[in-house]
């Protein structure tokens, strides 16, 4: 069965996933690349071309990012900085060949139409409530999962209405103090999932979410 996930969203110790101001130099505000540090260290994100990098806790995860997944749903805040969709050129951060490899929906009220891009990724560019988007998507991505991307706000959204499945967070011993929040207003969350914690030499907590049967 399809499922709805998310993998490695990071937050602060104060539940920020990202800081501010976001701008094209840079996409996490203040936080810079501290919220992903962790991640930059692993085997995994090294990829082929660069040696070394962490083989335990923090590598075993970050490598679910991609099993499994048909089909990416993101927040206009993860496509691009304020303003992109004034600029008919942006393609997102990630240059000609993105990491996602599937069809990626961008949640934004700024529809345009939408761009193929190299490696299987094509963006979408659509609105709705969570649980419409999720449909179309869901059609998308074949029988596979579907990945929540982020940010905290579509994270949040998704949560509320009750539409993820498996989320994986990763507590990093940051306090940012400002920034977009990802669990305000879902009070009492924890009582719909079974919540499993591992700690990672690294510093950072992985925190998984999974819905309980029934
Ligand atoms: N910590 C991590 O692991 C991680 C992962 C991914 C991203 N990030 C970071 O998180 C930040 C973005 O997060 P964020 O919380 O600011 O925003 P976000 O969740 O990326 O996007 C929120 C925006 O999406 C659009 N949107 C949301 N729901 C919609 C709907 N139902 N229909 C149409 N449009 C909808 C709205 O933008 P418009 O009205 O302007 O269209 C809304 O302001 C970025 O800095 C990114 O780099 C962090």
């Amino acid at each position: 069965m399809s499922r709805t996930r998310v993998t490695s969203f990071a937050i602060s110790l104060d539940g920020f996933g990202t800081g501010e101001p976001q701008t094209r130099e840079t996409p996490f505000g203040h936080a810079g690349e501290r919220l992903h540090e962790w991640m930059f260290a692993t085997r995994w994100w090294r990829g082929a071309n660069e040696p070394g990098g962490s083989r335990g806790v923090d590598d075993a995860f970050a490598r679910q990012f991609e099993p499994g997944i048909g089909a990416e749903i993101m927040g206009a805040n993860k496509f691009g900085p304020p303003g992109w969709h004034e600029d008919p050129d942006w393609k997102g951060w990630w240059g000609p060949n993105p990491p996602f490899h599937t069809p990626t929906f961008v949640l934004t009220h700024h529809a345009r139409e939408p761009i193929e891009m190299e490696g299987g990724t094509t963006f979408y560019f659509v609105e709705g409530t969570p649980q419409e988007v999720l449909e179309q998507v869901r059609e998308a991505a074949g029988g596979k999962d579907v990945r929540i991307g982020g940010g905290a706000t579509i994270i949040r959204d998704f949560l509320s209405a009750g539409l993820i499945d498996h989320l994986h967070v990763v507590q990093v011993p940051i306090l940012l103090g400002r920034g977009s929040r990802l669990w305000d207003g879902l009070e009492g969350l924890e009582k719909d999932f079974d919540v499993e914690a591992v700690t990672s030499p690294s510093g950072v907590t992985h925190l998984t979410f999974t819905r309980t049967e029934g």
